[in-house]
């Protein structure tokens, strides 16, 4: 629980989001063998594009070149052997990336199923990289990874069914209360971009993140309270403090009171016969601990930073937590991670998520009230500005296109409004009442929609 601590007790952020020590045993091979018995292809078959790829190499665009050419420094810093993301020239749009070790490790994969990874050659690779610094994963910790199947949060939003990701990631959580939080309200009348929408909608968003801070960490350690904290009049109670006139202040709002007896990359699919499939992976922020196996070719995590290292001290997202997500030896962190399903007349209608740390649920829960609500289609769904509120710190990111009259709307309320560049990398597919589906990708990078 004090890994991450000087001898005063002060927190240690550089340990927790860089290098070694900040990795979490990696979950994504057991997550993918774990769906695997729900997958039409093969193992073989679905691994081999990305096989070709590392192997052969594939022209990079001009934002990977970019950001490449700014993580060099710290690829350096955090790795003593080759790694193929650094050059010696910078990198530009259309140069070849070739991931030989990477391609070596997914071939052990492919060939050893998730052993491929968690034992044999790969674990030993990745031990022997712990070993060149301060990393603490140990063959053992790797061999008894388990990917755990877990119910799905299932809530009514006006009608429709949102299936959103349980404990221990807080996005299904947040969504859904932050939707149940809104219902009562009169969303459509107010409308897209307008102050009341957006007072009401940063108001849940504010209380949400509030009992994330408090409630919520891997239900394996930690009793969250979820029942609770999703229904409805616990919610309503939440609201009663809200004033359309004038927004709350965040040091005045606390966790609910709750008393019960004893809870980033984004792909969106969908096929022919209504099948979805929403799936959000994370190494954390980019590049992850910014160290890569050596020899096995693939970058670590830094995972470790979603846990609270102290109570209050905010994590790179700035979210704050306590004892519920504290660490401890075998226990997952909190996530915010928010892939969702949304159904109506229990029929498949969106499918929805996007990477942005704390910022996931908040627009999760915006995509899902601006098509619901405010009939967008897909591309302005994802598209169009976004704003967050996490409760602490006690501010609102926004996105550039809100009306000037809005914003001084809502500063004229008490927002502290901060403008940021882009929330979130949205991928959403809605699907059309004649069985059509309406798809956008991102604007906000380089993503893309393909069928
Ligand atoms: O699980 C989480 O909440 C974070 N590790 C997600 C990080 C993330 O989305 C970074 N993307 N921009």
């Amino acid at each position: 629980a004090n890994m991450y601590l000087d001898k005063d007790g002060n927190a240690l952020s550089e340990l927790s989001e860089n290098g070694h020590l900040s990795t979490g045993v990696p979950g994504t091979v057991a997550g993918l063998f774990a769906t695997l018995p729900y997958a039409k292809l093969s193992f073989d078959q679905l691994i081999e594009p990305a096989i070709l790829l590392a192997e052969h190499g594939f022209a990079i665009t001009e934002e990977q070149a970019e950001e490449f050419n700014e993580t060099k420094a710290d690829f350096l810093k955090y790795n003593t052997m080759k790694v193929a993301f650094v050059k010696i020239t910078n990198w530009k749009a259309g140069d070849t990336l070739y991931q030989p070790e990477l391609a070596a490790t997914l071939k052990r994969i492919r060939d050893n199923g998730a052993k491929g990874f968690y034992e044999g050659e790969t674990a030993a690779l990745i031990v022997a990289e712990m070993k060149r610094a301060n990393g603490i994963i140990s063959m053992e910790d790797l061999k008894n990874y388990q990917a755990k199947l877990r119910e799905p949060i299932i809530s009514d939003y006006r009608g429709y069914t949102v299936i959103g990701f349980p404990p221990p990631s807080s996005g299904g959580i947040i969504v859904s209360q932050m939707l149940t939080m809104i219902a009562p309200f009169p969303m459509k009348k107010y409308g897209y971009g307008s102050v009341e929408a957006m007072h009401l909608m940063i108001e849940a968003e504010r209380r949400a993140f509030a009992d994330r801070a408090e409630y919520m960490g891997d239900p394996d350690f930690w009793k969250v309270p979820q029942k609770t904290l999703l229904s409805k009049e616990y919610l309503s109670g939440r609201m009663k403090d809200f004033d359309t006139q004038k927004t709350s202040v965040s040091k005045n709002i606390h966790a609910g009171e709750i008393h019960e007896s004893d809870e980033t990359t984004h792909i969106s699919i969908i096929d022919a016969e209504g099948n979805m499939v929403s799936i959000t992976t994370t190494l954390n922020n980019s590049y992850g601990s910014k160290t890569v196996v050596g020899s096995a070719g693939f970058i670590l995590n830094d995972e470790m930073d979603d846990f609270s290292m102290k109570p209050g001290v905010p994590n790179m997202y700035g979210a704050i937590g306590g004892a519920a997500n504290a660490i401890a030896p075998g226990k997952r962190m909190l996530s915010s991670m928010a892939p969702t399903l949304v159904l109506k007349d229990g029929k498949p209608f969106i499918v929805l998520g996007t990477p942005g740390g704390t910022t996931i649920p908040t627009s999760v829960y915006q995509m899902i009230v601006d098509i619901i609500d405010f009939d967008m289609n897909a591309m302005d769904a994802v598209n169009k500005p976004k704003f967050h509120h996490q409760w602490l710190p006690d501010d609102v990111k926004i996105e550039n296109g809100f009306s000037p009259e809005v914003m001084k709307g809502l500063e004229k309320m008490g927002y502290i409004l901060q403008k940021v560049g882009g929330i979130g990398r949205s991928e959403l597919i809605k699907v059309l009442p004649n069985g059509k589906f309406e798809t956008a990708a991102d604007h906000r990078g380089d993503d893309s929609v393909s069928g």
